[in-house]
């Protein structure tokens, strides 16, 4: 199988991530299937890997995506590393099993497939960030996706979104002028009721932010959340002492407009968290090969406490709920986020 061969510690082009999703969907033909959901600007296919197993029962979704940023190569070799961890533990961890029974796990490896492609260029555009929509003046390339959600679109420049189209965080020319966000968007919104929590995996600077970019906002059971972040820095920390700064992004950061998770925390998905991998600006974006594994291994570790937090609000003992939505069950369950 692919797991023998495949190296998840490597960085790997799209070509082969493409290859690896397919033979993952082999691999594991009764857990795993591959969705289509979008078209990127170049007109390739963007899709995600769906986990869970099939029970015939509602279940509820955790959504994951890797590579909006194309030049944060980590993120797409972390949704692989997930992905394979708990397929391999599946078998063994009776939690990973009982996740796997409940929920679908919706695994975006690379959401920003033409940055991603243009990033392996060549070692110059290992720093490109954005799309590769072309810009309204000669020259000037790409949108940057992860400020072109329609929430609070082109606010705080220029510090958290900008319009001039040479800037790293042009937001583009319209609140979701992007077809990646696009899809993004119609998944969020159709999907709003079943999504259980959605995570963002970026680099660096080792950080996990909650919602919401907009200073003037704060989250619902923002003190909840805040544990929760924390619990999982803490659980990132036993695995090689690295730090993780905990906080919205509006604290921890700058005000920062135009989020895919604020979006989504705006639908009512209760846990939204942005991830931020290694490492603290040694290498910044160019993490080298060697670090993929602790990287890798740490960042499981915080993102399971959170999954099986959510996971443990809606299912808890043996019997899994029914309740008509989400709400009904996270008030019952005595979680006030709304
Ligand atoms: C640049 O690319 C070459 C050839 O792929 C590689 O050998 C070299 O290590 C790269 N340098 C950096 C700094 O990434
Ligand atoms: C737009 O951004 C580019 C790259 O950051 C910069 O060189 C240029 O001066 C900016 N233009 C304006 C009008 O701010
Ligand atoms: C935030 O609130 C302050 C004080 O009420 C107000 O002056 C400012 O315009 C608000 N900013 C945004 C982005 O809403
Ligand atoms: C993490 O933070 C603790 C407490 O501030 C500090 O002692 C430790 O050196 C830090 N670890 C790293 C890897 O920076
Ligand atoms: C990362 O480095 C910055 C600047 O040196 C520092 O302020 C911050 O506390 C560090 N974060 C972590 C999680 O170690
Ligand atoms: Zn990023």
């Amino acid at each position: 199988v692919v797991n023998r061969v495949y190296d998840y510690f490597r960085y790997h082009p799209m070509s082969e991530i493409t290859e690896w999703m397919n033979q993952i969907v082999k691999d594991y033909p009764a857990l795993v299937t591959r969705v289509e959901y979008g078209m990127t600007y170049e007109k390739r296919t963007i899709s995600l890997l769906k986990i869970g197993l099939n029970t015939g029962a509602k279940k509820y979704i955790v959504w994951m995506d890797c590579g909006i940023h194309a030049n944060e190569w980590i993120a797409p070799a972390f949704c692989q590393y997930f992905v394979n961890q708990i397929l391999q533990s599946y078998k063994t961890d009776a939690k990973i099993k009982r996740m796997m029974k409940n929920l679908d796990f919706y695994v975006t490896p690379v959401l920003n497939v033409d940055g991603y492609i243009y990033s392996w260029k060549d070692n110059t555009t290992r720093q490109w960030r954005k799309n590769r929509r072309p810009g309204h003046s000669p020259g000037c390339y790409g949108t940057d996706l992860d400020r072109n959600f329609d929430v609070n679109w082109g606010m705080f420049t220029p510090l958290g979104a900008s319009f001039n189209c040479s800037s790293d965080m042009f937001c583009g020319t319209s609140p979701a002028s992007e077809p990646e966000v696009e899809a993004v968007t119609n998944f969020i919104k159709s999907q709003r009721a079943n999504i259980l929590s959605f995570l963002t995996i970026h680099s660096y600077g080792q950080m996990i932010l909650l919602p919401y970019g907009d200073p003037n906002e704060t989250v619902h059971n923002y003190e909840g959340l805040m544990k929760l972040g924390q619990d999982a820095a803490e659980a990132i920390w036993k695995v090689r002492g690295q730090n993780y700064t905990v906080g919205a992004t509006s604290d921890v950061l700058y005000p920062i407009s135009g989020l895919p998770r604020d979006l989504a925390r705006m639908q009512g998905i209760p846990f939204c968290f942005t991830f931020v991998l290694r490492d603290n600006g040694t290498f910044s974006y160019q993490l080298p090969e060697n670090q993929i594994q602790p990287a890798c291994e740490e960042a499981y570790s915080g993102v399971l406490h959170i999954i099986t937090y959510a996971h443990n609000q809606i299912y808890s003992g043996a019997v899994a709920a029914t309740a008509a939505t989400l709400w009904t069950l996270l008030l019952a369950a005595g979680v006030t986020l709304m």
